[in-house]
């Protein structure tokens, strides 16, 4: 039994010697190691010897399992590292040509656009708020002093949710919300999406606003119009024509809205301006009392003023882009220029 297993291992060995391949050495394993295997054959006489030398025996045939297994794992990595070999030879892979290069994405233009107008406020101290997209009526309109079923709802067609929810038409509502929960001096920034049911070559029915807040005593309108001149003029440079129209909103007395000279036309005046020459970016005013009343500030001892940006309009005129729906196509022939 003992010259048995060492001709058996001996002959393994030398199969494994001679195998060239992979396939070879998978049959040797099989027909060697396998439940049916010559190896597993001598093992099961194992009960045909006597007792005292089945120990000997069995840890001997134990012995030439593990050599001839690991003998197999050996020649099957050698024949793997040759066959690497053999195809780097064979010129499938060139490593001396260059890489491919990886495209550098960049930041789309309305995202670069506010944060341009973020951080010329940031210099002036303000500093960030967030609000929810799907806000409640109650701060969309009502502490905003518009109350259901009033006329100035119609001002801005709104993505109803339900009764209760909106999905919200501006900035504004943050206003109160920050108000609520904070005591003045106030001075924040809140930029963000919203939602109108809206679309031309100057409305979409998804855009940004930055919503801008300042209250503190005695602050006059006078602080309204250099903060935004300011702005504009870092934002736009000295010699762009900007005018102040007075306006209406249920939030703000008195209220204004600010128009730049359209550089599509000129101020010829063009379909991206309505043919008036001029390119409406923001609405502002004077934060109005009964705004105060519902967040519990006192009228009487503050005032300030508030204002809301249209973020693609300013791209627009930044980049003298003349229809509001390429920033949403996602081309990207568009969208490397920037
Ligand atoms: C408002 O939304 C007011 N909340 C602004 C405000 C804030 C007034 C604080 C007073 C105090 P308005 O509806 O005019 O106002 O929108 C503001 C700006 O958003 C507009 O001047 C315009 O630049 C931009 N805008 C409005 N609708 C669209 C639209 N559908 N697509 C792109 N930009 C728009
Ligand atoms: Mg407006």
């Amino acid at each position: 039994m003992k010259d048995a297993l060492e001709n058996l291992e001996r002959e393994a060995l030398s199969e494994i010697e001679a195998a060239t391949s992979k396939e070879e050495l998978f049959d040797i394993r099989t027909r060697y190691l396998g439940r049916k295997g010559l190896l597993t054959g001598v093992l099961r006489k194992l009960k045909e010897v006597p007792p005292d030398e089945r120990p000997i025996l069995g840890e001997r045939s134990n012995r030439a399992k593990e050599l001839i297994a690991r003998k197999i794992d050996e020649a099957l990595e050698l024949c793997e590292a040759q066959s690497r070999s053999e195809r780097l030879k064979s010129g499938a892979l060139d490593v001396t040509l260059p890489g491919r290069s990886i495209r550098r994405g960049s930041l789309h233009p309305i995202t670069q656009t506010m944060m341009e107008i973020c951080s010329i406020f940031f210099d002036l101290g303000f500093s960030i708020e967030e609000g929810p997209e799907v806000e409640l009526d109650y701060y969309n309109f009502e502490a905003l002093n518009i109350p259901k079923d009033h006329p100035a709802r119609d001002m801005q067609d709104t993505f109803y949710i339900d009764d209760e929810k909106v999905l919200r038409t501006h900035t504004s509502p943050v206003q109160v919300r920050t108000m609520e929960k904070q005591r003045p001096p106030v001075r924040i920034l809140s930029p963000g999406k919203v939602y109108r049911p809206d679309s031309d070559v100057s409305h979409t029915p998804m855009f940004h606003q930055v919503e801008g807040l300042l209250v503190d005593r005695s602050i006059t309108f006078a602080d309204l119009k250099g903060t935004l001149e300011y702005f504009l003029h870092n934002m736009f440079g000295s010699d762009r024509s900007i005018r102040f129209r007075p306006s209406f909103f249920p939030f703000t007395e008195p209220s204004a809205e600010v128009d730049i000279r359209c550089v599509i036309c000129g101020g010829e005046g063009c379909r991206v301006c309505g043919n008036g020459g001029w390119l409406e970016i923001l609405g502002c005013g004077m934060v109005d009392p009964a705004v105060f009343q519902n967040v519990g500030y006192d009228p009487e001892e503050f005032t300030g003023f508030a204002f809301g940006l249209g973020v693609e309009r300013i791209a627009m005129l930044k980049y003298g882009i003349s229809d509001i729906r390429l920033f949403f196509e996602n081309d990207r022939r568009f969208l490397s220029q920037f």
